[in-house]
């Protein structure tokens, strides 16, 4: 099975070697788009090392790489133009999230794929993850009647990422609607089993990370190491997670600015479904340790379901009977399991053994709901949600 790569960074390879390989031992990077070919090819498993043909461009890459399957895995701001690069082959893409990172992008996508007969996988773990797919056939199967409420949480006990790595250039991410509630506000709707309408939504930026330390600051120069909690030092001492080593200062003027655009402290969003009811999602990006938590709360007039990945259990409540319970699903594996039935899913539409269960369509509603998210927290009003088909 011949894969060609464009963007062959840390998620992507990652990917590659353990879920790809997993589900196809056959599965061989044969051909690579990236302009930094030295990391591109050092990441790269070795038996593809030497073999591995980098191009200048995607459209070379497809004419002479005879290929089977496609994967996207640059940042956030160039999977659209690659993606419509991509919608003009017939050949299965795995993209990586969010499938854009602004509205014109979003559109230029939607645009490029209608009529497409490219297959795409779009990598949304959270959604095909054992835990989620269990509790929508809870659900199916009226655990809780119709579902009448959603209260979704996400306390990222690694959210430091968002400021000590490149995630924290805000040109490329777009802020942290776009780059971490695209997989929420995915698995949301589709446990509600209804498209995002409406938002209305805040965010707390520059109160906790960001700041006014000299731009490009490592820890390396700076004379506080000693006292900051973010230091390597400091987080080795006191076990609060991140990298430990060397890295970018979480309180430099380069994070950006509330005026300039930064990522968030925090942001909360209040959604409301076509179905007619309401929900509510929070993200936090300074929680520590066991803090760490996310998951949903869905109830309805009969009962409530209540899972979470980190503890990796779905609680059911029946609230007409005198019955509680609470099932357990096995741990240990990446994004909670979701990864690996990606891979699955992206093997068998190459093999044209299956279909995607994150279509295209997935992403661009996901992101249609992100954008309207920023607006609203942008500008304060509730903002409708874009729906995917909506004549521009
Ligand atoms: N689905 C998930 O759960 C999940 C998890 C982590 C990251 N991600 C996403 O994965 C993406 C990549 O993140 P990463 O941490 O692997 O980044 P990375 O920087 O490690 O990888 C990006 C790669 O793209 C290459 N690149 C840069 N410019 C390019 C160009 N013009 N053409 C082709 N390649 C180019 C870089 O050289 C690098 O190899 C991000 O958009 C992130 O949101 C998704």
């Amino acid at each position: 099975m011949r894969l060609g790569v464009v963007g062959h960074g840390g998620r992507i390879s990652g990917m590659i070697k353990g879920p790809f390989r997993q589900a196809d031992s056959d599965l061989r990077v044969v051909a690579v788009v990236d302009p930094d070919e030295e990391g591109a090819r050092s990441r790269l498993a070795e038996e593809d090392r030497d073999d591995a043909v980098f191009y200048p461009s995607l459209d070379e890459m497809v004419r002479r790489g005879n290929l089977d399957a496609l994967a996207i895995g640059t940042r956030c701001n160039l999977h659209t133009p690659y993606a419509i690069e991509a919608a003009a082959y017939d050949i299965p893409l795995f993209l990586e999230k969010p499938v854009a990172i602004n509205m014109e992008q979003a559109i230029a996508l939607e645009d490029a794929f209608e009529g497409s007969a490219c297959p795409v996988v779009v990598s949304f773990p959270l959604r095909v993850s054992p835990l989620c797919t269990i509790t929508r056939e809870y659900l199916a199967d009226g655990a809780v009647g119709t579902p009448e409420h959603i209260l979704a949480t996400n306390y990222v006990p690694y959210g430091t990422v968002y400021w000590d790595h490149e995630y924290r250039n805000y040109d490329i991410t777009q802020g942290l609607f776009l780059q971490k509630a695209t997989h929420d506000l995915d698995y949301i709707c589709y446990l509600m089993d209804s498209p995002i309408v409406r938002v209305g939504a805040m965010h707390t930026r520059g109160r906790i990370f960001g700041g006014s330390k000299p731009a490009g600051l490592r820890c390396s120069a700076c004379d506080d190491t000693e006292t900051c909690l973010e230091s390597p030092e400091s987080r080795k001492r006191n076990s609060s997670g991140g990298v430990q080593s060397d890295h970018w200062c979480l309180f430099g003027e380069d994070c950006g600015s509330p005026e300039t655009g930064m990522n968030e402290d925090s942001s909360s969003a209040l959604i409301e479904f076509e179905s007619g009811v309401h929900g509510v999602y929070t993200q936090v990006f300074y929680a520590r340790r066991d803090a760490g938590t996310r998951g949903a709360t869905i109830s309805g007039y009969q009962g409530t379901l209540r899972f979470d990945w980190y503890t990796n259990e779905l609680h059911r409540v029946r609230h007409h009977r005198p019955f509680s319970d609470t099932i357990k699903a096995g741990g240990g594996a990446s994004h909670f399991g979701g990864d690996t039935e990606l891979a699955r899913d992206f093997v068998a539409v190459i093999r044209g053994k299956g279909a995607s269960r994150t279509p295209i369509r997935t992403g661009l509603e996901s992101v249609y709901a992100c954008l309207a998210a920023r607006a609203s927290a942008e500008t304060g009003a509730f903002v409708d949600v874009r729906q995917v088909g909506a004549v521009s």
